[in-house]
């Protein structure tokens, strides 16, 4: 990496800036394959990221496994009831121990038959017969920290984690007062946008600036006269109330969308979204500096009817149709010779100006700390 270059891109953009006369981070930050590789170890390494839900581990023994990035990771449930994560890399030779998802007693590598149990810990190697300095206490599964936030499954695959929880406590009450965690998992549905992953953070986090002009149809639901954002230091939120409301409800989820909505986006890449009877995820996946998996996990009430489901899950297509169309736009202007930074919005954006402060002291933390280079 060409950490000089790296450094003058960062300087670029100005973390101290107000909304009103700031400019928003360079192209270079969203087009540059440099500044991809520099948030592999910089945003995902410190940063707790989520990995999948609680229901897809609904006995002992049950599995599921993915990659973030460069890391391969199992995530199993096992005969004590706790759930671990590990990386899914054996010890041997590196190759994966566990595929897909599904129910295991153990994990037995393909390749030379190395077995693990649901701990991580080796419990065969066969015909090792001769090796020296070995013990099969020392070549257990690497494990990798989680949390388990509401229905959600976090992972941490750097080398400090912090403490999720008790820095997400307000938003868990928050959420709590919606009874979200009664929902229940009913879909799961995977988009693939041509653009960089912050593409589609920041046209989440524009405080619904976008929201009358890209979705119409949304728009006719909400008041968007009572939208609001609150910031915190590593989530923020941004809450409407539903027309006819007078400020934005907290409380009252009871009908479709009559008590609001809450937008709650966790640094880097996890937002969740409650309204009604509905949560919904997006989990958004880096696949390269211009290219983002988007993966929604839709909850629903109880007994609320597969009708219902399917025209909610429909509805919400067309507004992802919308803002996949406009992220890949926004992509390829960003790539061309006419744009490099634009601005805020003052009375809107105040929630992508937060994303971009993050980020920026995330790249400072590497690029700017002595003896790196
Ligand atoms: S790589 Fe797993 S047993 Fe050889
Ligand atoms: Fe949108």
């Amino acid at each position: 990496m060409d950490y000089a270059y790296l450094r003058q891109q960062l300087g670029i953009f100005d973390s101290l800036q107000t909304i009103e006369s700031g400019f928003t981070p360079p192209s270079s930050w969203y087009n540059d394959q440099q500044f991809f590789k520099l948030e592999e170890k910089s945003v995902f390494m410190n940063h707790w990221l989520y990995v999948g839900r609680i229901d897809q581990l609904p006995e002992r023994g049950s599995y599921f496994c993915g990659h973030f990035i460069s890391q391969p990771y199992v995530v199993v449930r096992d005969e004590q009831n706790n759930i671990n994560a590990f990386y899914n890399v054996c010890r041997h030779h590196a190759a994966c121990v566990a595929k897909g998802e599904g129910k295991a007693q153990k994990f037995v590598c393909p390749y030379h038959s190395w077995t693990y149990d649901l701990q991580g810990k080796l419990s065969h190697a066969p015909r090792l017969d001769g090796i020296k300095n070995f013990s099969k206490k020392d070549y257990g599964l690497v494990p990798i920290p989680t949390v388990v936030f509401g229905p959600f499954i976090f992972v941490f695959f750097g080398e400090n984690p912090w403490d999720f929880l008790t820095e997400h406590s307000a938003l868990e009450s928050q959420l709590k007062e919606t009874a979200y965690e009664n929902l229940h998992f009913a879909k799961r549905i995977e988009y693939t946008i041509n653009c960089n992953w912050k593409v589609f953070v920041d046209n989440y986090l524009d405080g619904g600036y976008h929201v009358p002009y890209l979705h119409k149809g949304l728009a006719s639901q909400l008041d968007l006269k009572n939208y609001s954002v609150e910031m915190y230091d590593r989530y923020s939120l941004q809450l409407c109330s539903a027309r006819n409301d007078s400020k934005p409800q907290r409380g009252d989820f009871s009908e479709r969308v009559s008590g609001g909505a809450i937008y709650a986006w966790l640094y880097p890449n996890f937002m969740i979204n409650r309204y009604g009877p509905i949560m919904d995820i997006n989990w958004t996946i880096p696949i390269g500096h211009n290219k983002t998996k988007v993966i929604f996990d839709y909850f629903f009430a109880k007994d609320i009817g597969e009708e219902f489901i399917k025209k909610s899950i429909i509805a919400s297509d067309v507004v992802q149709q919308e803002d996949m169309d406009i992220c890949n736009a926004v992509q390829a202007g960003i790539e061309s010779n006419a744009y490099d930074q634009g601005r805020y919005a003052p009375l809107f954006e105040k929630t992508a100006l937060h994303f971009h402060q993050l980020l920026y002291k995330d790249f400072a933390n590497i690029l700017l700390q002595e003896n790196t280079l």
